[in-house]
């Protein structure tokens, strides 16, 4: 099997790195790397891309492993460092290994080095399965939070608006429509018409888990999301890829239909500039083959993919978009009320679902919705 191995190599060397290159090579590595040996080179590779793995030399002319070493734990705390040197004294050793090297090779006896890797990826890969799981934890428990809060608030901030929503519409009808008052009546209609939509999610947060359910066909709700969002897709094309059929679905339409167009509406935002929006469904049998986490159990499930040629997610965010109240929309005349994705999530999860986004900045974003089809056991 040929595993994809990023690897950044510090190593003054470069009759060192082709041994190191090879031993790799023959463990079975398909290697994206990048030799350094300073410093600025070393921040300037980290700057520049992911990687999985550093292996870096002991000894350097312009650079030490032990400062390598620093400079990995500042930037990237997880990424997996081993040291690898010509000889090893047990005070260097320990001094490495207390500076948080996962490892210790000698150059002489490289054939540790494979399985050490090995090793150190998969012990990375459970210490980000971990993180992300705390993620989640929290995030569920701020939104519960936020639900509470909601619950004590929102039918408060309702009753309130009613009659600033109505008395504003009275007032407007008493006065010709060129006149100034008119335009100001409209601003406040338009602003209490926003804080009734904000209203409107977080009475969903608030009234979680009390679903009624129906069969519902989720290409019936594409389209009404398309439909109520379409006012807003100035210079957007709307490609309606819909399997043929229909893709039956157990649960609340309103709520669908509210997660729905919340994908939607930030595909339509991210495309300020005019583009292309696709909304694609389909029917798909393992959830694990659609990178879907361990903990959701593989079904049948109905998919809808949410596809803009938007603005992208930059990669240090995307963990965030999903908070309740996150918002990166402040400048516009729309300010962002950051419930979006985490009310959607909110009513995808209650449906035995789950949202993931997959996006590459300055190209475009995807939206993948997962919902369980009817005839399996999480719709009973
Ligand atoms: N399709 C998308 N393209 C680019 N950025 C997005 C997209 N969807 C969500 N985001 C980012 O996620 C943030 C949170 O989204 P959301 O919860 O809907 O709140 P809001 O839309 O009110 O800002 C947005 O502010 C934006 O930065
Ligand atoms: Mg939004």
């Amino acid at each position: 099997m040929i595993i994809q191995l990023r690897l950044l190599m510090v190593e003054d060397s470069e009759e060192d790195s082709l041994l190191l290159l090879r031993a790799l090579r023959k463990g079975g590595y398909d290697l994206v790397f990048e030799r350094v040996e300073t410093a600025a080179a070393m921040q300037e590779a980290l700057n520049k891309q992911r990687w999985d793995i550093i292996i870096s030399d002991y000894v350097m002319p312009q650079f030490s492993g032990l400062e390598a070493l620093r400079l990995a734990k500042e930037r990237e705390p997880d990424l997996p460092f081993i040291l690898v040197s010509g000889q090893i004294g047990e005070e260097m050793a320990v001094d490495a290994l207390r500076a948080g090297a996962r490892d210790f090779v000698v150059k002489g006896n490289l054939s540790r080095l494979v399985p050490a890797i090995h090793r150190e990826l998969q012990e990375a890969e459970v210490r980000r399965d971990r993180k992300r799981m705390e993620a989640e934890l929290l995030r569920a428990q701020k939104l519960e939070m936020a639900g509470t809060i909601a619950g004590y608030v929102a039918h408060d901030f309702n009753n309130l608006l009613t009659p600033i929503w109505g008395y504003a519409e009275i007032l407007k009808s008493r006065f010709p429509p060129e006149d100034e008052a008119t335009k100001l009546c409209e601003t406040i209609i338009a602003m209490a018409k926003q804080m009734s939509e904000i209203n409107a999610e977080l009475l969903t947060l608030a009234r979680r888990g009390r679903i009624e359910s129906a069969p519902l066909d989720l290409n019936e709700v594409v389209k009404k999301a398309v439909d109520q969002t379409s006012t807003a897709m100035v210079g957007i094309t709307v490609h309606e890829e819909l399997v043929p059929g229909s893709l039956i679905i157990s649960g609340s339409e309103a709520q669908l239909l509210r997660a729905v167009s919340n994908l939607v509406a930030n595909a339509v935002d991210a495309m300020s500039g005019g583009g292309l929006l696709r909304l694609v469904t389909r029917h798909a049998s393992d959830g694990h083959q659609l990178g879907l986490h361990n903990h959701v159990p593989p079904s049948q499930y109905a998919i809808l993919d949410v596809i803009d040629t938007g603005c992208g997610i930059p990669e240090d965010i995307i963990e965030k978009v999903f908070e309740p109240f996150y918002s990166t929309r402040k400048t516009d005349k729309r300010r962002g009320s950051g419930l979006g994705l985490s009310v959607a999530q909110a009513i995808v999860s209650d449906h035995g679902g789950y949202i993931k986004l997959l996006s590459e900045p300055g190209k475009g974003t995807t939206a993948r919705l997962f919902l369980p089809l009817c005839d399996t056991p999480p719709c009973g």
